[in-house]
């Protein structure tokens, strides 16, 4: 696989917040809060919806193996471990008895894992010890030696790969000259050169000049979803997200389809993005700033001055066929 080293340090790069997961058993309410809420408190999908008995009864009387199994393989449409796979077993054990708590079933109460918890084994927990991954503890490509070794800090403009900014004049430079590989490691030397990796994928007119979406579809490449196993697969959410936009620019279509069969949902969701349509405000100049979808385009995905991938819809007219 020509590609292999790009993409599996641009991979390696966006699940590294999930190894950050800390080792403490985090309760029910934690669990919900950050992976179940954003489908089960409103009913997205038709989940079950928190506190409401029921529709939880029947799914309550196949048995608790069964909803275990359920949320934890995956079951119709909700993901395996609601698209978490950094979550415990056991705290997803928790998060159902939390749910089944808060729905009226007084038997999971004090069960889902709180400070309460009659068990000998989960750590001392309280509401607000979850890891708080904010959206700038996402490191940008150019940073993993600083993750090694935390205590040498460099600082960068944001924008340093923003091209909408500063427009490359050259592209794809040799992993020793990119600036984003640190050039005294000698695996540097080792890696692929971009440009002789690049040229049997498809092309595109900005950023590093491939389209990895096409590339993708087309089977140029076939990235490892998970850096440590090389058969698990990746749960594709098919759900556009329209954002309708003021002034005349097209509104911004959101698509999760492309974004999931290369991300994991933890990337975006809640540090990024809470999971609810119309939650977040989202605007052009925190964009640029490198957050929102800043935080990865204009660094590891296409850049911003690709206007109309993400505003891609017309309008709609008020006056008109509705079209
Ligand atoms: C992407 C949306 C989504 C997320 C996130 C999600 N769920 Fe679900 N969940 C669903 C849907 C949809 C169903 C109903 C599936 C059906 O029966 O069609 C469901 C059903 C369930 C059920 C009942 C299964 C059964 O056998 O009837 C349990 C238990 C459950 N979810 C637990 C969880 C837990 C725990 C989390 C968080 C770790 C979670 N879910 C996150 C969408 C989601
Ligand atoms: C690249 C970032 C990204 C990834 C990865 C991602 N999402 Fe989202 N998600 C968003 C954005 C952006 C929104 C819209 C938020 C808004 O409108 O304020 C959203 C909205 C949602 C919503 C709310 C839908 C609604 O109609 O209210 C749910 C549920 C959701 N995402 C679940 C998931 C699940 C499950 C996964 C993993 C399979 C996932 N997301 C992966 C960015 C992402
Ligand atoms: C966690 C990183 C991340 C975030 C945050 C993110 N994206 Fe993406 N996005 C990607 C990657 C990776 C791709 C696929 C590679 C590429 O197209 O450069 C992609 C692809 C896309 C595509 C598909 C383009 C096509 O050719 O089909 C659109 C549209 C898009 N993103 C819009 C958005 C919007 C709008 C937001 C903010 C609401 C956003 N993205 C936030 C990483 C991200
Ligand atoms: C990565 C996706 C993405 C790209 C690329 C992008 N935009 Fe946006 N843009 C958004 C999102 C998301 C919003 C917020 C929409 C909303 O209000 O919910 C937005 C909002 C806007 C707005 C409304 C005012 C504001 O600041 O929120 C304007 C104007 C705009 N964009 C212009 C542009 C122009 C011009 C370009 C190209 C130079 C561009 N955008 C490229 C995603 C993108």
């Amino acid at each position: 696989m020509k590609a292999y080293h790009l993409i599996l340090t641009i991979l390696f790069v966006l699940t590294i917040s999930s190894a950050f997961a800390e080792t403490e058993i985090r309760s029910g309410k934690d669990i919900y809060d950050m992976a179940c809420a954003g489908c089960h408190a409103t009913g997205v999908l038709e989940a079950p919806k928190l506190g409401s008995k029921t529709d939880w009864d029947k799914r309550e009387k196949q048995g608790f193996e069964v909803l275990m199994i359920h949320a934890l393989k995956g079951f119709k449409n909700m993901p395996a471990k609601g698209g978490n796979p950094t979550i415990k077993d056991q705290e997803i054990e928790n998060a159902i008895k939390y749910q089944l708590a808060q729905s009226g079933f007084d038997q999971y109460k004090e069960k889902s894992g709180s400070t309460e918890n009659n068990k000998p084994a989960p750590a001392k927990k309280t509401a607000d010890t979850r890891p708080k991954i904010i959206p700038e503890a996402i490191p940008e490509t150019k940073n993993i030696a600083k993750i090694k070794q935390p205590k040498k800090t460099r600082t960068h403009s944001v924008n340093r790969f923003n091209r909408l900014m500063k427009p490359a004049a050259e592209w794809n430079l040799s992993p020793a000259k990119d600036g984003i590989h640190d050039p005294e490691n000698e695996g540097t030397l080792l890696l692929q050169p971009p440009k002789q990796a690049f040229e049997s994928l498809s092309n595109a007119k900005s950023g590093n000049r491939v389209d990895w979406v096409k590339s993708l579809q087309n089977k140029e490449i076939s990235p490892r979803y998970d850096r440590l196993s090389d058969d698990s697969k990746p749960v594709v959410m098919d759900l556009n997200i329209v954002r309708e936009v003021k002034g005349s620019m097209p509104d911004v279509v959101y698509p999760h389809k492309q974004h999931t069969e290369w991300l994991d949902c933890s990337n975006c969701h809640p540090a990024i993005f809470i999971p609810q349509k119309g939650a977040n405000q989202i605007s052009m100049a925190s964009i640029l700033l490198g957050q929102q979808c800043g935080v990865c385009h204009g660094k590891v995905a296409f850049p911003v001055s690709e206007c109309r991938k993400c505003h891609s819809q017309k309008k709609a007219l008020k006056t008109g066929n509705g079209k």
